[in-house]
């Protein structure tokens, strides 16, 4: 059976919260609208007893779930929202006074850039308060009448500019907010599940802005938040539209600005920095990395041929993701045909099996799968190594990350930092690698990051791999 429509779901809640605003605020009770008129209206009364709230008042007010909460990755329980503001309720006026600075949770919907670092951006009463239950009350009614969003939601609280781009999305929104939940599920006070969410929520983007042009950010929500339902800006207008006040049972509030608002992301040079201090599970990523493959492959299933060849050697398989067709960011050629032969030398040795792919000729599924059965990932900077993300972690898995010389960017380092992988840069004849906690410091750009002529020294990359592989 299709699950409930979202719009469906949205009229009814809608139509339940216009019955309890009027059933409870109005003098005349029997004045409801039609949908609600039952034969026997007394009856119909009885059935939602709901002028006897079934909880304590103080469990109405906000929660903070985790005590080290990284800047932008914020997760509550009891957050309300009504004409499109986030409210958090505080039982007293000191919790109020003491609640965490809101410019480490949200920020005005604003692009990054350089209007985002400042004040300017610091979110304003427009987009989150924070109440005391009497304020609450007084504002938006008794908190009990709020209509609730069951299970665990995910406000993505940023503008488009970072959202139809699978790194973006799933190596920053995704990565951040599996790692941070992840965070709270080891805290020994929290016995709670892995991130299950019930629904993602953009409020500032629309339909289709959030999904890539490759077109993979959906398919790979489907296979990972089976059911988890991703609602744009025309849903959230219509909660906005409103009187009524919702409640978020559990909800994480992500933002790119205010996770940058943390040092590390700034020196990291990218959002999920702020993390980087968290403590989290061991390989926290795998569950849903696992989950991922599973249904991918699935998907796939009757449809295409299995990818690549079968790996009948039991070796590990290094894939190097060529570019070589694309404009782009591409190897010399000479040093593109050096680099295959120094690599297929290898699998003749009997150190790996070997494959050079052209990412664009394979199915997404097939792809997918070809990755997780990798154990090293060659390729040049690029989007390509986001795929990383699939590949299992291990003692010896590696992404090897080829940048024109001195040029270099935190991105894909950052990712095999969090899923477990061995980061390597190369740049031309040398490499560079760093011990846990270290890094490049900054960041190089320039335009031959972009060159059509990278050069590299296949010996250089295999002799990496040699290494890596000899580890155990
Ligand atoms: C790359 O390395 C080779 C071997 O050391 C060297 O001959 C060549 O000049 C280098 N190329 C660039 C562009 O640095």
């Amino acid at each position: 059976m299709p699950p409930l429509s979202n719009r469906r779901l949205f009229t009814i809640l809608l139509l339940f919260g216009l019955g309890f605003v009027i059933t409870h605020h109005c003098s005349q009770p029997h004045r409801r609208p039609d949908i609600l008129q039952r034969p026997n209206d007394d009856q119909a009364e009885d059935a939602f007893p709901m002028t006897q709230p079934v909880v304590s008042p103080k469990s109405y007010s906000t929660s903070i779930l985790h005590s080290t909460q990284p800047a932008g990755f914020w997760v509550f329980s009891q957050l309300y929202l009504h004409r499109g503001t986030i409210y958090a309720v505080t039982s007293t006026t000191e919790e109020k006074e003491s609640f965490p600075e809101l410019k480490f949770i949200l920020s005005q919907p604003i692009k990054m850039g350089p209007g985002s670092s400042g004040d300017k951006a610091h979110p304003t009463h427009k987009e989150m308060a924070v109440l005391t239950i009497e304020e609450a009350d007084i504002l938006f009614g008794p908190l009990e009448f709020a209509l609730p969003f069951r299970g665990f939601s995910v406000i993505l609280y940023d503008v488009s500019q970072f959202m139809g781009h699978y790194y973006h999305w799933w190596g920053e929104l995704m990565l951040g907010a599996v790692k941070s939940y992840s965070a709270i599920t080891a805290s020994p006070q929290y016995l709670g599940a892995p991130l299950e969410p019930s629904r993602f929520l953009i409020p500032h983007v629309d339909e289709q802005s959030w999904r890539d042009r490759a077109g993979v950010n959906e398919p790979l929500m489907q296979a990972a938040f089976q059911g988890a339902s991703v609602e744009a800006k025309g849903y959230w207008d219509k909660l906005k539209n409103t009187d009524q006040t919702f409640v978020f049972e559990q909800a994480m509030l992500v933002s790119r600005i205010a996770a940058h608002k943390d040092p590390l992301a700034g020196s990291w040079g990218k959002m999920i920095g702020s993390t980087m201090h968290t403590t989290v599970p061991f390989r926290f990523w795998e569950p849903l990395r696992q989950r991922v493959i599973r249904n991918m492959a699935k998907s796939c299933m009757g449809k295409v041929a299995p990818p690549s060849r079968p790996r009948e050697s039991g070796k590990p398989l290094v894939t190097y993701i060529s570019r070589q067709d694309t404009p782009h960011r591409r190897l010399r050629t000479e040093d593109d045909e050096d680099l295959i032969k120094a690599m297929v030398a290898l699998d003749v040795e009997g150190i790996c099996e070997f494959q050079a792919v052209k990412m664009e000729k394979l199915t997404f599924p097939d792809q997918i799968q070809l990755i997780a059965k990798s154990t090293v990932l060659i390729g040049i900077h690029g989007n390509g190594l986001t795929h990383q993300i699939w590949m299992p972690s291990s003692t010896q898995s590696t992404v090897i990350e080829i940048f024109y010389p001195k040029m270099y960017l935190h991105d894909y380092e950052i990712l095999a930092l969090n899923v477990g992988h061995k980061h390597y840069a190369v740049w031309n004849d040398t490499f560079i690698t760093f011990p846990t906690g270290e890094t490049f410091p900054g960041t190089r750009i320039g335009p031959e990051l972009h060159s059509s002529a990278i050069p590299v020294q296949g010996k250089v990359v295999a002799q990496i791999v040699r290494q890596r592989l000899a580890a155990k």
